[in-house]
């Protein structure tokens, strides 16, 4: 049993310019203890798959269209009434974003943001929470952690911030973390402390971790499982041996084609020639198609389904009806 099972995921924003189908008809699974790394270029449906998850869409005009996301243990969430989702949020899910600043509030010291998170979801006493906060700041490694508690976010630096979210996020000891960009705000030795402290948690407690990144180098070096997004589908997944070193799908190839071999670390992904679909009137058949240099007609007419192919190992699915190589 899937800690989490995503199952036809539709996933809409309502625009002025039309309705955008930024997650549209999208499956995978996670099992506990592992790290799922989602990438893909900008725009193509990365945030809107996490958001879902958690159903957060940060005032936009969003709403969950079709499918399930049913966690273990609580059930569908698509269904969830808002209040048990909050409820859900932190202690069975909880999320670290891209700018550490718009997680945590301006006006309290971080301790006591810390400290309120476990009393919410406990019977702690204030004094047993603080207790709690130091402990939390302790384990992602805060230095003069008793000092810090009393610092509001502003007079902390961007990888101090972030580490106090990721505090935030492990205060329940939730068994799902979803990560959206984690590092990307940050410096590259800070990029890797923090992506080493949630490998570690990961490896002590067991807790699986969605990780939504920019960066082929990161998934390679953390994640165990990796699904590759391009207008609003996964295109292809697997393990990331089967995707990084076995690729499949031309987008996926493409990707990793426009990063120098030797160190794809630390590198953002290369825009690749062409201009990704729109998610309001999207091609017909295979979104990939208008940019792919193997596309033939068939390949415009229906849209391929995410499936093995022949010769695949065990769980590398990719939506590509052309052989593998073309
Ligand atoms: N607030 C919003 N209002 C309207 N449409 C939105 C909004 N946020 C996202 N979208 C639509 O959803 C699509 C997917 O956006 P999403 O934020 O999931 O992309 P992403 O893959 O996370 O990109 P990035 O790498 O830039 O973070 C966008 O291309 C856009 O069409
Ligand atoms: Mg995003």
């Amino acid at each position: 049993m899937p800690l989490l099972s995503v199952q036809s995921l539709k996933t809409e924003f309502h625009g002025r310019r039309g309705i955008a189908r930024a997650v549209d008809d999208v499956s995978f699974d996670i099992e506990p203890g592992e790290i799922f790394g989602i990438v893909g270029e900008s725009g193509c449906g990365k945030s809107a798959t996490c958001r879902s998850i958690l159903k957060l869409f940060g005032g936009a005009d969003a709403r969950i269209a079709g499918g399930s996301i049913t966690l273990d243990g609580v059930g569908d969430l698509v269904a969830l009434p808002e209040k048990r989702m909050g409820d859900v949020r932190g202690s069975k899910v909880s999320f670290i974003f891209q700018d550490p600043l718009t997680a945590l509030n301006p006006t309290m010291r971080v301790g006591r943001q810390i400290a309120e998170i476990v009393m919410r979801h406990s019977k702690a006493s204030r004094k047993e929470a603080g207790q709690r906060a130091l402990e939390l700041l302790r384990d992602v490694k805060v230095t003069s952690p008793e000092r810090r508690l009393m610092a509001y976010p502003h007079e902390l630096s961007g990888g101090l911030r972030q580490r106090v979210v990721i505090a935030m996020a492990l205060a329940l000891q939730p068994p799902l973390i979803i990560a959206d960009e984690p590092t990307t705000a940050l410096d590259v030795t800070v990029q890797d402390q923090i992506l080493r402290l949630l490998l570690e948690r990961r490896d002590r407690t067991g807790t699986a971790i969605i990780l939504v990144t920019h960066d082929l180098g990161v998934v390679a070096e953390v994640c165990d499982r990796v699904a590759v997004m391009y207008g609003g589908q996964i295109v292809e997944t697997g393990s990331t041996d089967q995707v990084l070193q076995g690729a499949a799908h031309p987008y996926t190839r493409a990707l990793l084609a426009a990063l120098p071999s030797a160190a794809m670390r630390g590198r953002s992904l290369t825009p690749i020639e062409g201009i990704p679909p729109s998610l309001i009137a999207p091609p017909p058949g295979c979104r990939f198609a208008p940019r792919c240099a193997h596309a033939h007609d068939a390949c415009r007419a229906a849209r391929p389904a995410l499936a093995p192919r022949e010769g695949s190992t065990p769980g590398h699915l990719d939506a590509c009806i052309l052989e593998r190589g073309t």
